[in-house]
């Protein structure tokens, strides 16, 4: 009998011990192949957002990865408490999209001492430490912005007068509120012509755009020109434009950012008058350079989203086939 227990003792002892990463090859904390990868998004404040969400979900689900999700509320504080736990639950790998670009040196140099590799995607973080993450993947917000201002210079190249401009902004401090700020800036601010006559955030959410916007009709009554910084802010605008009285994409000329459905039907119906886009659908890429950096294979610093701009025409043609 104390024969039979010391044996059965033994197995599973042995089993305890292959399974607690004694595999030489891999890299999961579980021992096995499964990649646990632990998700802190930013929120829900826009349609892009939830298409964002819906992208990594099916991937991780298409690429055999367990997801650990986590939803900030655009709150920093929210994502830094969610990072922690995914260091404490010991995931394989942690992605986020960094609601603001400023402060996370300290949780990322928690993720780099428990030797948990991190991918930022979507948004970048100002870290002068490029070893506190290994991949960045996303869009060049600073050429969207570029975008914006260069359709911007054609429309009106053939004008002298003032083009008054409106700016509802992003989430400020956010990645994409500065760099399409600053590329917006960088093409109209080469001409006197374009003034920015008022400037505000909208937190990239429908409500709020329509909010600063019915501000703005308030106290300019010669808005020219309204560049939203993502299509919710530009779609709840055009409900304070239409409000006011005025005809949006005539009246006041709209350009935004993102090209998702809502925006691509307000395109083709003429409320818009241009949309760079800005792609959400990055979980395949998420999961492909998840699994290299866990099989220790090299990544670029850097991948950079392909994406496109269209004009009204434009829309009309590929509406039907959007996928988000
Ligand atoms: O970071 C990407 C931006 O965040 C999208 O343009 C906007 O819609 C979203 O909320």
């Amino acid at each position: 009998m104390l024969k039979r227990i010391s044996a059965l003792v033994l197995a599973a002892v042995l089993t305890a011990s292959c399974g607690s990463g004694g595999g030489a090859t891999s890299a999961t904390s579980s021992g096995d192949d499964t990649i646990t990868m632990g998700f802190s998004q930013v929120g829900a404040e826009s349609g892009w957002r939830t298409a964002n969400t819906k992208s990594v979900q099916d991937s991780a689900k298409n690429a055999g990865v367990t997801l650990k999700f986590s939803d900030a509320q655009q709150k920093q504080e929210n994502q830094i408490k969610a990072l922690r736990s995914f260091i404490q639950q010991k995931v394989d790998i942690i992605a986020f999209s960094p609601v603001v670009e400023s402060g996370w040196d300290t949780v990322l140099q928690e993720a780099k001492r428990a030797n948990i590799p991190v991918i930022l995607t979507d948004r970048a973080v100002d870290s002068k430490d490029t070893t506190l993450y290994k991949t960045f993947l996303g869009s060049d917000f600073v050429e969207e912005g570029k975008k914006a201002g260069q359709w911007l210079v054609e429309e009106y190249k053939s004008s002298t007068d003032p083009v008054n401009i409106v700016e509802l902004q992003g989430t400020t401090g956010s990645a994409p509120a500065n760099d399409r700020k600053a590329g917006f800036l960088e093409v109209v601010g080469a001409d006197p012509k374009f003034k920015i006559i008022a400037t505000q955030t909208g937190d990239f959410t429908r409500a709020k755009g329509k909010e600063v916007m019915e501000a703005f009709l308030k106290s300019n009554p010669d808005i020219d020109v309204l560049y939203a910084h993502n299509d919710d802010m530009g779609l709840g605008a055009i409900e304070a434009i239409e409000g006011a009285g005025k005809v949006p994409g005539k009246d006041i000329k709209i350009i935004t950012v993102d090209a998702v459905k809502d925006g691509m039907q307000a395109l083709a119906d003429g409320k818009i008058n241009f949309i760079v886009e800005c792609s959400p659908l990055l979980g395949p890429q998420l999961m492909d350079l998840a699994k290299k950096v866990l099989k220790g294979e090299q990544v670029p610093p850097r991948v950079v989203t392909e994406e496109t701009t269209f004009t009204q025409e434009q829309a009309k043609e590929v509406l039907s086939t959007r996928q988000y």
